[in-house]
């Protein structure tokens, strides 16, 4: 996806520069040219020696640096917005995202993010302590570069720098270069170009007591392919997710839910307005009936767990929706034929249900690789050999539109 690409690289001054060397060998690798753009702190975290070694080129931090990338004749913070194929922050600290967000233009990286061409993305991965990226100033002014058109990489969940433990670690180099990738995968044309897609992906959780919950072995994989894809294909894509530790796929918006009943919450707000719905999300189908507040502490005897019905989140969509919206469903089975995936396809009058066997090693929960049987309201069989989920998640969308109303 990256050979031949011209990808500016900006590092400012986090602890998370010190990944940054590697960033940049996994660029190289995969083909594009790099140039790095430090600010003056990154260098205190990360070497620019090492930085100019594994990009080739040398880093560039002065605003009136002379030699660089792009067409001679013009000077260089004008030429390197016009070579760059890409724009990518990593890490981006909350000091350079207010920057950025308030038009400063006193070093190499602002400069060259304001002189970037417009059509030419941008991805920004903010990096920093918990308390940091969750500060107001922070949210308003990530939200603020969201929508000016940047893409935002979620910070990732662990132990941080600060010693706290939470969100704000940077994303591996290997997500940023994936990340990059899906931005600079030319996008076929669509008919799902323009429409609003929801996906739902991943598991619920169904709480027994305060720290204590049921739920099962989804990864979100599948949903987040499926909304990655459906996203490059222009789509305006929903995705709302169960707890699940996958980066959100570039140019979608995610609704991050615990429960099926704040599942269905979530989902429906979009049942009036969206063109397509599908239910990727292993669904708990039953709760506790009555969760228990603190710890429920052990004793000798044994304990019942009396289980209630959760919503039908698809069955609910698909009861109440207007003609042209289209309902998608997944249907997964331990073994057996299609016979139940039929059934659901009926139940719910549902257009298209995939149907999907877990067999613990190559298909189904949590690995990377899945086959699919798809069934459509037509009656139509087509069978999708195992593959990459991603792979998958094209094949499946090819379906789908076939079954849109003409516009
Ligand atoms: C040890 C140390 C670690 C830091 N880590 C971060 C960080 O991860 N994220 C962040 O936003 N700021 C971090 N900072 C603060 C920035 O270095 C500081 O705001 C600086 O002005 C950023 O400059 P820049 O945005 O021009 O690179 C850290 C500071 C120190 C001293």
């Amino acid at each position: 996806m990256l050979t031949g690409k011209n990808i500016i690289l900006g590092v400012c001054g986090g602890i998370a520069a010190y990944k940054t060397p590697h960033l940049v060998r996994l660029f190289k690798k995969a083909g594009a040219n790099v140039q790095v753009l430090a600010t003056a702190s990154a260098l205190e975290f990360v070497s620019e020696l090492s930085l100019a070694t594994v990009s080739r080129r040398p880093v560039l931090r002065d605003l009136f640096e002379l030699e660089g990338p792009g067409d001679d004749d013009k000077t260089m913070h004008i030429t390197l917005g016009e070579w760059a194929d890409a724009f990518v922050i990593a890490p981006a600290t909350a000091n350079t995202i207010a920057r950025l967000c308030a038009g400063l233009c006193d070093d190499m990286l602002s400069v060259c993010f304001i002189t970037l061409r417009p059509d030419k993305p941008v991805l920004i991965a903010p990096a920093m302590d918990g308390h940091m990226y969750g500060s107001p100033s922070v949210r308003r002014n990530l939200a603020a570069l969201a929508a000016q058109g940047c893409r935002l990489l979620e910070p990732a969940s662990g132990e941080l720098a600060s010693g706290q433990c939470g969100l704000g670690r940077m994303p591996e180099p290997e997500a940023i270069v994936e990340a990059v990738g899906e931005m600079l995968r030319p996008a076929p044309a669509s008919p799902l170009n323009g429409l609003n897609v929801v996906v739902t992906a991943g598991p619920t959780r169904e709480k027994i007591d305060g720290v204590r919950f049921l739920s099962n072995y989804s990864s979100g994989k599948m949903g987040f392919a499926v909304a990655r894809e459906a996203a490059r294909r222009g789509a305006v894509v929903r995705l709302v997710t169960g707890p699940v530790s996958l980066v959100t796929p570039a140019g979608v918006e995610r609704i991050d839910v615990e429960s099926a009943a704040e599942m269905l919450e979530a989902a429906s707000r979009f049942f009036g307005t969206c063109d397509l719905f599908i239910g990727a999300a292993a669904v708990a189908d039953y709760r506790p009936e009555a969760p228990v507040q603190g710890k429920i502490k052990k004793d000798d005897a044994e304990m019942e767990l009396r289980l209630v019905r959760n919503p039908d989140i698809l069955g609910e969509f698909s009861a109440g929706r207007r003609p042209g919206q289209i309902s998608v469903g997944f249907a997964l089975e331990t073994g057996g034929g299609i016979g139940y995936a039929r059934e659901k396809l009926e139940r719910k009058r549902l257009d298209l249900v995939a149907f999907n066997v877990y067999d613990g090693v190559s298909t189904g929960f949590e690995v990377d690789t899945n086959a699919l049987t798809l069934i459509d309201r037509d009656g139509n069989v087509t069978e999708l050999p195992v593959m990459p989920k991603d792979a998958l998640a094209g094949q499946l969308l090819d379906s789908i539109e076939q079954l849109l109303p003409s516009r």
